[in-house]
């Protein structure tokens, strides 16, 4: 409930701009800036840096991944991005406003799955918008659109124990982008999928991507995941949390399965591997 609370936050803040964009169906923006970011955990015992001196650029509709070990601040960054924790030094902006906390511009998919377990799955892709107050008749329309994406029309009455994993997953993506997001943020989205669903739901993330032209920061563990997604890899390392090495990822544009074997993808699989082992 932790979570589905805090993702509710998210979905609180009324942004016209966003709804005046489904209508109009443009195309976002969305440019991170973070720059000379540091957090610093502290008690009155301890005093705990987790991230120091990140500076990052996310250019609008750019999809960049991060990955790093365990423990070096990946989500501390994301939530810091989502505006759900503070950062103790230096600035994040979307579009040039400084973030100070969670907006609808800004939506989240994290590991678990956040859906209302109450709600049916129409509902719970129409929940950001209900709370922005947007009619019944226009609610419908964006969640049949977003059914359509993530292939689950006959799912719409259905609730979220009657689904697969990958399934839910894809509703707690389609509940984000419900709200026409500039940015999505993706913590470890697949991250408890079986290899099968996950490629799947990789092909279906970037097929999203290029229909909705959102930014996304996605984090993974997952090499492969990284390489096959992304325009820019941030490889960080720990203690403190920081950037050890940007990479951008030479492969077609288009992402078909056969990408996968290509000598581009395999020698980067090989470098990120090492750089990742030490
Ligand atoms: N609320 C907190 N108070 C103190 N330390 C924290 C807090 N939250 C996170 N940390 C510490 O900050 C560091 C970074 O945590 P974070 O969850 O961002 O790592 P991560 O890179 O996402 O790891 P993983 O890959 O395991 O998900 C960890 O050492 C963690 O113990
Ligand atoms: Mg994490």
């Amino acid at each position: 409930m932790e979570t589905a609370k805090k993702q509710e936050a998210v979905y609180t803040e009324p942004s016209d701009s966003a709804i005046g964009a489904f209508r109009a169906g443009t195309t976002n923006s969305g440019e991170i800036v973070i720059s000379g970011l540091g957090k610093v955990y502290a008690s009155k015992k301890s005093r705990f840096e987790a991230l120091a001196d990140i500076d990052l650029r996310i250019g609008s509709n750019e999809f960049v991944t991060i990955v790093g070990p365990s423990g070096c601040g990946k989500s501390t960054l994301l939530r810091i991005v989502a505006g759900l924790d503070e950062l103790t030094d230096g600035s994040v902006t979307l579009d040039g406003d400084e973030v100070v906390g969670p907006g609808a511009e800004r939506g989240m998919v994290f590991q678990g799955y956040t859906l209302f377990p109450w709600l049916t799955v129409r509902e719970n892709i129409e929940y950001g918008p209900k709370l922005k107050g947007i009619s019944t008749l226009e609610r419908r329309t964006i969640s049949n659109h977003f059914l359509k994406v993530i292939k689950l029309e006959k799912f719409a009455s259905a609730y979220p124990k009657q689904l697969s994993g990958g399934m839910k997953q894809r509703v707690a993506i389609a509940r984000a982008l419900a709200n026409r997001p500039k940015v999505l943020l993706m913590d470890e989205p697949f991250g408890a999928l079986d290899a099968q669903t996950k490629l799947e739901m990789q092909e279906m993330l970037l097929e999203v991507w290029e229909k909705e032209k959102t930014t996304v920061l996605f984090i993974t563990h997952d090499i492969e995941e990284a390489i096959f997604l992304s325009q820019r890899i941030v490889v960080m390392g720990a203690n403190p949390g920081r950037i050890l090495k940007t990479f951008h990822v030479k492969l077609p544009a288009q992402r078909t399965p056969e990408v996968r074997e290509m000598p581009a993808f395999l020698a980067l699989r090989r470098e990120l591997g090492q750089l990742l082992k030490h």
